[in-house]
């Protein structure tokens, strides 16, 4: 495979924004996890500029709220690249924590102008009024709630959910015709991630997507899902965030 060019200056300057250098967009993960070429994912990467305002107004809210830098989703302009990409009626999320990946999906759905994304959460509240030693980062400060770091314009439309995603997500998955995109970024053991992609499978479709974080703690789970689907395991990069996009049928 021929080398990609480097990534066009308005994108790193929006990555910047962000103040994460691992959110740069990894094209080969993109490419092969949406099946789509590179003339179609330039198109698409050439609107990441327009999240310029939203990526400060993100970081701008961590700060506040005491994290110096947010990193605990690597991937959001990847986010919303897919949901340009595909076009979804319907985005499942679980794990929103101060809201990164929500926003980037709310981002694409709305400039689809259709689709909606339901997340589900069962926050974790900061034991203080600042964060202590060796706390998380993915707990939400006091007085606030998940999503709290999302600029209150995206936030129509948002189906939001608290709750455990063992009681949520059933219920949910019930109440949609199609599950179009998913992202587990849950509790991260091999039967909680089983058990998220086995309430998804019914309303799961051919081109839908499939995605989960933090797989060095859930074990053979992904790629045995993977396996039942006949689909391949998209990594991206050397992390352990991976994808999968359902096939169509032999
Ligand atoms: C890694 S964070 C999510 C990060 C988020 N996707 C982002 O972009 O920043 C994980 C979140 O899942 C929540 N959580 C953990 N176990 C859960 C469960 N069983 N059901 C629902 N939410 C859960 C945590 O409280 C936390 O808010």
């Amino acid at each position: 495979m021929t080398a990609w060019p480097p990534l066009k200056p308005r994108i790193l300057k929006t990555v910047r924004a962000l103040g994460d250098a691992r959110a740069r967009p990894n094209r080969t993960w993109l490419s092969g996890l949406l099946g789509i070429d590179r003339k179609e994912l330039g198109r698409l990467l050439d609107e990441i500029p327009h999240l310029a305002p939203l990526e400060r107004a993100l970081r701008k809210a961590h700060e506040s709220g005491g994290r110096r830098f947010y990193a605990q989703f690597r991937a959001p302009l990847e986010l919303f690249v897919m949901t340009r990409a595909t076009r979804p009626d319907h985005v499942i999320e679980t794990g929103v924590s101060s809201g990164v990946s929500s926003v980037h999906f709310l981002a694409g759905l709305r400039r689809n102008r259709r689709g909606t994304l339901h997340s589900v959460d069962r926050p974790q509240v900061q034991r203080s009024e600042s964060l202590a030693a060796g706390e998380s980062i993915v707990s939400v400060p006091r007085g606030r709630s998940s999503g709290w770091a999302i600029p209150p314009e995206y936030l129509s439309g948002w189906d939001l959910r608290l709750g455990l995603s063992q009681d949520q997500l059933p219920r949910l998955v019930r109440e949609v015709s199609t599950v179009d995109i998913f992202l587990h970024d849950s509790h991260h053991t091999p039967a909680h991630l089983t058990f998220e992609l086995e309430a998804i499978r019914p309303k799961l479709h051919p081109g839908s997507v499939v995605m989960a974080d933090n797989t060095q703690w859930t074990g053979q789970a992904f790629d045995r899902f993977a396996r039942s689907l006949g689909a391949r395991v998209f990594r991206r990069g050397r992390s352990d965030l991976v994808g999968l996009r359902v096939p169509e049928p032999l």
